[in-house]
């Protein structure tokens, strides 16, 4: 058969296209894979956990105010994040000790190289579980989360896996969105001590490492990227006029954290998790506030 010149152009470039996106199809995929499969072996650090009820309830307040049960779920049974087909599917296990929970062998050292490193028992570096915020919790905060955790009531769930879908593989390929923490995490890093707790600018900073994720590592805002597209960016938390809390004081901010209330009366949008935050107390609010007044006052969406 006779093809037209200029046919048979056009025909080698869709086929030179097709060729290259299906090359860029198999490089994201197998490049996501190789890291999704990469073992981790975490030297541990030894802490040491007490469980009298005071240990329990100061671990309780770090889980509802340090994020976890956004993603596991308020009895900590587990929770669906995210079902979108771009981004995939993610959904924080169950912790407790029920079926399908955590197995009853699950030991101290265990929970540290989750919840510090990212790193599962077997070695696999945990996805979106936000470890790289988690690794500047102090040995004492860390071991009073652990007594709460190995507290909690048994519950009977199971979640799967994240499954990554093609914009989070995307991502991950790319090193656009820091989905496996155990890969930014410095793991023989020096590991920074607890300040003491009070209204100050550095127990601020260290509540502070909580905010990152979404509000960037600046703290100025924009697109949050684990998130999937119909969540709203992040604010800015600089004291920028224009685009950030510049004009607020701390009142507002408190409000804001406790109601989901701007001072204009605008309310704040449920992603982000005011209600857990809302639970710290006047002197950890105090002491947030006090550190993000200390931050330059930065543009929008700088992250
Ligand atoms: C942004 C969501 C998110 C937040 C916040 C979060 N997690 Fe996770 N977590 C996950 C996901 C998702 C996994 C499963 C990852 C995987 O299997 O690859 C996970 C896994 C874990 C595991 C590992 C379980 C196992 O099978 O070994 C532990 C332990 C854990 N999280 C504890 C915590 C604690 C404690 C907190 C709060 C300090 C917390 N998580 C906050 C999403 C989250
Ligand atoms: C899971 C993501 C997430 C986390 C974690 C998070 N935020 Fe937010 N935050 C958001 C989003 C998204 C908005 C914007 C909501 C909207 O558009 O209504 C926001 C808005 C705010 C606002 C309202 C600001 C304004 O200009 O209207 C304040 C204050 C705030 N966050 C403080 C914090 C602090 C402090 C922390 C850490 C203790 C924190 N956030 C952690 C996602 C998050």
């Amino acid at each position: 058969m006779r093809v037209h010149p200029a046919v048979r152009g056009v025909l080698i470039g869709v086929g030179t296209l097709v060729g290259i996106i299906l090359l860029f199809v198999l490089y994201i995929f197998t490049a996501s894979n190789n890291r999704l499969n990469r073992a981790y072996t975490i030297p541990v650090v030894q802490i040491e956990v007490t469980s009298d009820s005071l240990s329990i309830s100061r671990g309780q307040h770090l889980a509802i105010t340090r994020g976890c049960i956004d993603c596991h779920g308020a009895n900590l049974a587990g929770d669906v994040v995210m079902d979108n087909p771009a981004m995939g599917y993610l959904a924080g296990p169950n912790l407790t000790r029920g079926e399908g929970g955590l197995p009853a062998d699950y030991s101290t050292e265990d929970w540290v190289r989750a919840i510090r490193h990212g790193v599962s028992p077997e070695g696999r570096g945990l996805v979106m579980m936000p470890s790289e915020e988690y690794y500047f919790i102090g040995d004492k905060d860390l071991a009073d989360l652990i007594a709460y955790l190995e507290s909690i009531p048994a519950v009977d769930s199971h979640y799967d896996r994240p499954q990554l879908g093609p914009v989070a593989r995307g991502l991950l390929a790319f090193n656009k969105a820091p989905l496996i923490s155990a890969e930014i995490i410095d793991h023989k890093g020096d590991h920074p001590g607890q300040p003491e707790a009070g209204p100050t600018v550095e127990y601020g900073a260290y509540l502070a490492t909580s905010c990152t994720g979404c509000h960037g590592a600046g703290y100025s805002g924009g697109a949050i990227p684990i998130g999937p597209p119909d969540w709203p960016p992040a604010t800015n938390l600089t004291p920028d006029t224009e685009t950030g809390l510049g004009t607020w004081d701390q009142q507002d901010f408190i409000v804001a954290m406790r109601f989901g209330l701007r001072p204009d009366e605008s309310v704040v949008d449920p992603i982000m998790p005011w209600a857990n935050f809302g639970q710290m107390t006047d002197v950890e609010l105090t002491a947030l506030w006090k550190y993000l007044q200390t931050l330059p006052a930065t543009p929008e969406g700088n992250r």
